[in-house]
């Protein structure tokens, strides 16, 4: 035998007799964000008359409910078996203003923390601290100075950021995305990001992979986000998202929308990011997340609070109806749902009125008044929305639906729960749409009547007054083009509402930090670039010797 070959074979006869290497143990992190604590009230405050669910409120939050919420998300953590747990943001609800509220939820953090021996990791978010307020950076710091600045590594200042390490492998970059001055923009700067970017490098350096968590969002997780509700999301959020992606962060972890959301970016080098939105803990559908990292996967998956202390809710806070608190021990989910579905529709039809002095109040107010009656008829049988669509020749397909409310609600629960599955064409979106056609078919004869001549009364300016009366005509005169032109309007919130994309929100798979070799898509780029350089080059070169 010659001596390579026999080499090699010697080799592969060693390999043979080597032990299957160890599975890797993964790096477990139980992420919930959004807890908005708040201090229980004496007596239960009602907002509408609803039997069981009258105490849902404009923010569709369970607030009197989440000091117990976050009590069994504890438990419920101690099972999944985490390394740590990380919450990202809007810890206490009234944060700015109430250190007992924050004082509150520190404890129960800390107990955990005491009893367990799991470290937990927190950042701020816009709810929790402010210039000028009760608590400051240097307030929450000292607050939750046993949460994740006890472990730091390094910290900025400036702000509530700092890294610290998760296990073996990976560490973590958490960021405080927030503006202590004004609570509804973000807070995102070049300094921030250059530290960011530093804190990736120098994590890289010592060989563990950074994994990032912040408040706002990184990614729209609706279609337009970013234009139409910018303070979700932080500034200059694409070119932001390719930088952490190239400094070979992976996983992003954020909150603030209160929905659960995963969403994908490739940078030009072709890096690619995610970020989990993770939804308030403390409304529907009481959800955190669980991440299995490995070197080959990220494993995650979604899991809700089923179980909250209702002896325990009825002794802390009086004027609990009986069947709030039966229904929440038979079924804390269908209750969460219904809850915030309520409190969604109380906000929603307040703020279905325009101000007197709004232009054109008269006509806003009759279109309101119109699509308000529409959403609260029962949606079919005598005397219901598709009783009266019918008669204007409009069918309203067969839901499960008991009227307008109960429909479009369900499609915000949808959003929130993440993992959206609606048919574009089938009967939800149809019913919808053709609810929002119907409200077009129905207003136009109130609008000419009495709201035109309300708007006509406060307009001096005659020439805007026939502009407003042309613009009616086209927009609400032919039912067609406006049915059309409703549909188009609506159909991109629609689809974001109502279909996920490739990326599962709250179960799946993905590649492992080990998994994506980052050089090799870059250099894939670069060599592709000069490949294309050096084929026009030859074009020109063919060009200038034919001449
Ligand atoms: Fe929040
Ligand atoms: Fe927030």
């Amino acid at each position: 035998m010659k001596k390579p070959l026999a080499i090699i074979l010697a080799l592969c006869l060693l390999a043979g007799a080597m032990p299957a290497a160890a599975a890797e143990t993964p790096l477990t992190l139980a992420v919930a964000s959004d807890l908005h604590y708040n201090i229980p009230e004496e007596t239960l405050t009602f907002y509408t008359d609803d039997p069981v669910f009258g105490h849902a409120n404009r923010r569709a939050a369970m607030e009197n409910e989440s000091g117990l919420i976050i009590d069994s998300f504890l438990q419920s953590v101690k099972e999944t078996g985490a390394d740590y747990v990380l919450i990202s943001g809007d810890l206490a609800d009234h944060g700015r203003g109430s250190p007992e509220e924050h004082l509150a939820v520190r404890d129960k953090l800390l107990a955990f923390e005491e009893e367990t021996g799991t470290q937990v990791f927190v950042i701020d978010g816009n709810h929790d601290l402010g210039e000028n307020s009760a608590v400051g950076i240097a307030g929450f710091k000292e607050i939750y100075k046993d949460l994740g600045y006890d472990h730091a590594i390094s910290a900025r200042a400036e702000d509530c950021s700092y890294t610290a390490d998760l296990g073996e492998k990976y560490r973590l970059i958490a960021l405080d995305s927030c503006d202590p001055t004004v609570s509804t923009e973000d807070g995102m700067s070049a300094d921030k990001v250059t530290w960011v970017l530093k804190e990736a490098k120098a994590a890289k350096a010592e060989g563990r992979y950074p994994i990032l968590m912040m408040h706002h969002n990184l990614l729209d997780h609706l279609p337009m986000q970013r234009i139409v509700s910018r303070n979700f999301i932080v500034r200059f959020h694409k070119t932001t998202a390719a930088l952490f992606a190239d400094a070979g962060i992976q996983l992003v972890l954020t909150g603030h929308e209160h929905c659960s959301d995963a969403a994908a970016y490739t940078s030009p080098a072709g890096s690619v990011i995610y970020d989990f939105a993770t939804t308030s803990l403390t409304m529907y559908p009481l959800s955190y997340r669980v991440f299995r990292l490995t070197e080959d996967g990220i494993a995650y998956e979604a899991k809700n609070i089923t179980e909250v202390d209702t002896a325990a809710l009825n002794e802390a806070v009086a004027g609990y109806p009986e069947a709030a608190l039966t229904a929440m021990d038979a079924d804390l989910t269908a209750f969460s749902k219904q809850f915030l579905k309520k409190g969604v529709e109380y906000r929603l039809s307040l703020s279905l009125s325009a101000d007197e002095d709004d232009f054109a109040a008269g006509l806003m107010n009759t279109v309101y008044g119109s699509l308000k009656s529409l959403l609260e008829m029962p949606l079919y049988g005598e005397g219901s929305a598709a009783a009266l669509a019918a008669a204007y020749n409009i069918e309203i397909p067969q839901t499960p639906y008991a009227t307008g409310w109960d429909l479009a609600t369900e499609f915000v629960a949808a959003h929130y729960a993440g993992s959206e599955r609606f048919d574009l064409t089938g009967p939800e979106v149809t019913a919808l749409l053709r609810l929002a056609a119907l409200v077009l078919r129905t207003v136009p004869a109130d609008v000419t009547e009495t709201a035109f001549a309300a708007a006509a009364a406060r307009i001096a300016d005659t020439e805007r007054l026939s502009e407003a009366r042309a613009l009616a005509k086209k927009t609400l005169g032919g039912v067609t083009p406006g049915e059309v032109f409703i549909a188009a309007l609506v159909s991109e919130l629609v689809y974001g509402f109502t279909n996920d994309d490739a990326v599962d929100d709250n179960n799946g798979v993905l590649p492992g930090y080990g998994k994506t070799d980052r050089g090799a898509a870059l250099r894939d780029r670069f060599f592709a670039f000069f490949l294309r350089l050096r084929d026009a080059l030859t074009r020109f070169m063919q060009m200038l010797l034919q001449k």
